[in-house]
């Protein structure tokens, strides 16, 4: 099809025509799908049912001697963080395992810097002089990032990606403010641009002068070993490179295995230079006597090494790239060269994002929505939920069945041509 701008008004009339009946039929079907969020499939969740039985009866001792059943080892047991290790590119001594949630670990950390101030006689954030803090937000991102900021009246100040990462002559400008405390990354596939950020960018994140001398990189590394292509793309390290750089403490560093094992009962993982690590853990102990070492031990038995990890994310891998191939087909087959969108193909995460037509994502949205499929609401991915172009959307292919994707993302491909028809139609007067 060519460029559906460059129809005559005759055609473009015919084309809303069959459109709209394809949408009809569609319609038609009666489809309950929901694609909002990146949630493992339950076949993805079956693949951790073998951690279901462990540690098992009498065998919940650490290598040490602790009792995991007990109150007590805030940081983790050792052999959990020397599984994570080379994940995080971080020694053991500057890794804390959490429970079950890293989004918690941010949100505590932004809190705590909030309140507390972060290492380094650093007034809190919350009452320094000058404005009110802000944080740099690549767009598109994550909306929990945003929501987390929105909670304590942490400025966005949005920032566009630009698939190695975000624009670094933007980032470096706006960090000269002394206001700017922090900046969200999302380093590998990411949240859901699926930008891999190159080294380059990661050296000059690690580098630059900041105008407040605590500033820090919420660095989110959700994504670091969920591969979608049999390349297995790494970043360079962002601790060792902050250290290089001289800013030793700049990086906050988060993960889990909430999409390696079981998402709502999986581990949290952060690690910071060794001053982080001791305010993380003097915080901590505040708040808790322990984390779950009963789910450390599951872990640890269950995955054993890396390579025990990496076969599992290849099983993972079998399971939902089709998933991604299904998606990227229908747009393929219903939008090329009309000339209304563009989207990603991912090598890696959760996400697809596709940007379409200015002005019509919020009824590509409303459209599918009216049609069974239900998407991430438009705009989410923008801070304050505010999308100036209207455009992008975050398609979560991996929860539905292959069958149920494969319907789905016909109809999505459908609605997001039907959105811009009707867009060319209404500013031509048709
Ligand atoms: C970028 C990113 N960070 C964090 C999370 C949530 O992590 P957790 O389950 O460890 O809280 C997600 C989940 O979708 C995510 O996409």
């Amino acid at each position: 099809m060519s460029s559906i701008a460059e129809l005559s008004a005759g055609d473009l009339h015919a084309l809303r025509d069959r459109v709209l009946s394809d949408y009809a039929a569609f319609r038609a079907r009666g489809l309950k799908i929901d694609m909002t969020r990146g949630k493992p499939s339950p076949e993805q969740l079956d693949l951790a049912n073998g951690m279901l039985a462990l540690p098992g009866n009498g065998d919940h001792f650490s290598e040490a001697g602790e009792d995991a059943r007990n109150y007590g080892g805030l940081q983790g047991l050792t052999e959990v963080r020397a599984l994570f290790a080379p994940m995080m590119g971080a020694p053991l001594e500057q890794i804390v395992v959490g429970d079950n949630s890293s989004l918690a670990m941010m949100h505590d950390c932004l809190l705590w810097s909030m309140v507390k101030g972060v290492p380094g006689e650093m007034e809190p954030w919350s009452q320094q002089a000058g404005g009110a803090p802000a944080f740099i937000c690549p767009v598109p991102g994550y909306d929990r990032h945003f929501a987390i900021c929105e909670e304590f009246g942490i400025r966005m100040l949005p920032v566009p990606l630009g698939g190695n990462g975000p624009d670094m002559d933007m980032v470096e400008e706006l960090v000269t403010d002394p206001d700017v405390k922090g900046m969200w990354c999302v380093p590998k596939y990411s949240n859901p641009s699926g930008d891999v950020y190159s080294t380059e960018t990661l050296e000059r994140l690690a580098s630059m002068r900041t105008g407040a001398p605590d500033f820090r990189l919420f660095w989110d590394n959700a994504y670091a070993v969920h591969h979608l292509t049999p390349h297995r793309h790494e970043i360079a390290n962002i601790l060792e490179l902050c250290e290089q750089a001289d800013h030793p403490d700049r990086a906050f560093v988060f993960a889990s295995t909430s999409k390696i094992t079981l998402a709502g009962a999986g581990l949290a993982l952060f690690a910071s230079s060794p001053a982080n690590v001791k305010w993380y853990l003097a915080r901590a102990g505040k708040r808790t006597i322990g984390p779950d070492k009963l789910n450390q031990l599951r872990h640890v038995r269950f995955l054993r090494n890396m390579e025990g990890l990496h076969r599992h994310m290849e099983a993972h891998r079998v399971l939902i790239a089709p998933k991604f191939d299904t998606v990227i087909e229908a747009l393929e087959t219903r939008l090329s060269g009309t000339g209304v969108a563009k989207w990603t193909k991912p090598e890696g995460g959760y996400f697809i994002c596709v940007d379409a037509m200015p002005g019509t994502a919020r009824d590509v949205v409303e459209l599918a929505r009216e049609a069974g499929v239900v998407l991430t609401p438009a705009g989410a991915t923008s801070p304050y939920g505010r999308d100036p172009h209207d455009s992008t959307l975050r398609l979560a292919p991996t929860f539905p069945s292959l069958d149920e994707v494969r319907l789905a993302s016909e109809g999505i491909a459908l609605c997001i041509l039907l959105a811009a028809v009707d867009k060319l139609h209404a500013q031509r007067n048709l």
